[in-house]
């Protein structure tokens, strides 16, 4: 499954954002504190403290974000947001090869979100490298773009070399956990809704879309 990238915040809404989270100086603890056993020997950043009102307030406007997006929704399918967290590396910083922990407290992960929030040009460093079978897929997008990724990968983030990298990190528990049957049904909505927008109700494409959700109901959990 390709990752999926796209914007998902206005700029007023992450520059408000990025200035709210930073302005909690107090808030930013070692990030090795919530790595995963593989992951805490290769993780190397700041996290913004989960129980603090700035990270509570700030995760459900992602979430709220994400619920509502109509392109994320069809291909995610998520049933669950979680684990969500701001994470940012100064110079020096990174986060080395590892896979992303089937199962947290918070629930499964079966896809993984990256939020980018500081503006590509303000660091050097920090793309997101996604590991495809034969080579790596790097990621590193304007403020405001989200990539969401299958949480069966493997990935790095480079070592910043310049500035400071602000991001927003977390899980999609889907209701299909298969990426290949979520990736069959995206294709499936895609269309249907394509046809639907150039030429508008039919009794041909309600059976589509009756078909669409009989699957989602009989391959989802
Ligand atoms: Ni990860």
């Amino acid at each position: 499954m390709e990752p999926l990238t796209h914007p998902l915040l206005d700029e007023a809404t992450v520059s408000q954002l990025r200035a709210t989270l930073l302005a909690d100086e107090s808030s930013w603890q070692d990030g090795r504190k919530t790595a995963g056993y593989q992951a805490a020997e290769v993780k190397n950043n700041l996290q913004l403290d989960r129980h603090s009102k700035t990270a509570k307030e700030n995760s459900q406007l992602v979430i709220e974000k994400l619920e509502s997006d109509p392109l994320v929704k069809s291909f995610a399918l998520p049933r669950h947001i979680h684990g969500v967290m701001f994470s940012r590396s100064g110079i020096g910083q990174g986060y080395g090869m590892h896979v992303d922990n089937a199962y947290m407290s918070s629930g499964r992960s079966d896809l993984s979100f990256t939020l980018f929030l500081s503006e590509p040009e303000s660091y050097e460093g920090g793309a997101l490298c996604i590991q495809t079978l034969q080579d790596s897929k790097q990621v590193k997008l304007p403020a405001g773009q989200v990539v969401i990724y299958p949480s069966t990968s493997l990935h790095t983030v480079e070592t910043v070399t310049a500035g400071e990298r602000l991001v927003c990190v977390g899980w999609i528990q889907s209701y299909i956990s298969s990426n290949e049957d979520r990736t069959i049904l995206f294709g499936l909505n895609a269309g249907a809704r394509a046809l639907l927008a150039e030429h508008g109700r039919s009794p041909e494409l309600d059976l589509i879309f009756q078909a669409y959700t009989n699957l989602l109901r009989r391959l989802g959990s």
